[in-house]
C-alpha cells in the first residue's frame, strides 16, 4: 500500500501518517523529519536545507528527490509506505511517478487532509516537536505527560524554528502556489481522496481507515 499525505502545513499530515504507519505496519517517511534530523546532526545536507526551511521556502527539488528515492528503495518499503511532505511540487510528483512506473507500480491513494488557513496558525503555535524521535504534541490537543518532555524518548520538546507566525504565513503561501496543484494532479489519476482535517484527530483517522478499507485493507 503506497499512500501520499497531502495538505497545508499543520493540516495534520504527520499526525495521521504516524497512525497509518502503526496500524498498517508500513514505514512513515517524512522529508521534513529527514531534513530536521540532518540539521540536528549538523550534516552538510542539513545546513543547506536549513537555509530554506527557516524562511518557510521549499528545499530545492534536486536535493529532496534524491533523498526520497533512496529512502523508498530500502527493503522496509517493499510492502508500501506512507509519504508525508513529499511530493510538494509537480516536478517532484513526476519524478516519483516515473520511478514507480519503471517498477510497474503506482500510488494507491493521495489523501488530502483539508484544513482552512484560519485554523492553521493557531495549531502551529501550540505544536511542540521532539527533534530526536519525530513525535509531535499540541499543548492543548495532545499534551505530553510531563510538560516539555517527549513521552516516547524523554528528550526535550521544542517549538520548531519554522513555526513562528511570520514563517507559517510564508509556508502557507508556498503551499498554495507550489503544492496545492498536486490536488488536481492526483485527482486526474483517480487516486485523490479528501478528508475533513478540522475534526478530532481520531475522527480524521477513522475517515482515512474507511477509505483504505474500500481498497481491501482492514
Ligand atoms: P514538513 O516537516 O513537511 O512541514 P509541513 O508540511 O509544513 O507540515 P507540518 O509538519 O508543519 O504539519 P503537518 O501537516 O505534519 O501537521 P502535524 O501533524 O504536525 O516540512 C518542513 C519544511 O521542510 C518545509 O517548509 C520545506 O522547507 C522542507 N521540505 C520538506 N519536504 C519537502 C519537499 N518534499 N520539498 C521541498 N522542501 C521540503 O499537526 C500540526 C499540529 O496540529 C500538531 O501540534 C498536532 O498535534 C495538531 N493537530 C493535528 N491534527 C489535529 C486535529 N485533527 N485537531 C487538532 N489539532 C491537530
Ligand atoms: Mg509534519
Amino acid at each position: 500500500m503506497k499512500i501520499i499525505m497531502l495538505g497545508a502545513p499543520g493540516a495534520g499530515k504527520g499526525t495521521q501518517a504516524k497512525m497509518i504507519a502503526d496500524k498498517y505496519q508500513i514505514p512513515h517517511i517524512s522529508t521534513g523529519d529527514i531534513f530536521r534530523a540532518n540539521i540536528k546532526n549538523g550534516t552538510e545536507l542539513g545546513m543547506e536545507a536549513k537555509k530554506y526551511m527557516d524562511q518557510g521556502l521549499l528545499v530545492p527539488d534536486e536535493l529532496t528527490v534524491k533523498i526520497l528515492l533512496d529512502r523508498v528503495a530500502q527493503p522496509d518499503c517493499e510492502n508500501g509506505y506512507v509519504l508525508d511532505g513529499f511530493p510538494r511540487t509537480i516536478p517532484q510528483a513526476e519524478v516519483l511517478d516515473k520511478a514507480l512506473v519503471e517498477l510497474g507500480d503506482a500510488i494507491d491513494y493521495a489523501i488530502n487532509v483539508d484544513v482552512p488557513d484560519e485554523n492553521i496558525i493557531n495549531r502551529m503555535s501550540g505544536r511542540r516537536a521532539c527533534l530526536s524521535c519525530g513525535a509531535t504534541y499540541h499543548i492543548v490537543h495532545i499534551p505530553p505527560k510531563t510538560e516539555g518532555v517527549c513521552d516516547k524518548c524523554g528528550q526535550p520538546l521544542v517549538l520548531r524554528d519554522d513555526d513562528k507566525p511570520e514563517t507559517v504565513k510564508n509556508r502557507l503561501n508556498v503551499y498554495h502556489e507550489q503544492t496545492q496543484p498536486l490536488i488536481d494532479f492526483y485527482s486526474a489519476k483517480g487516486v485523490l481522496r479528501t478528508v475533513d482535517g478540522t475534526v478530532d484527530m481520531q475522527d480524521v483517522f477513522n475517515a482515512i481507515v474507511e477509505i483504505l478499507k474500500d481498497a481491501g485493507n482492514n
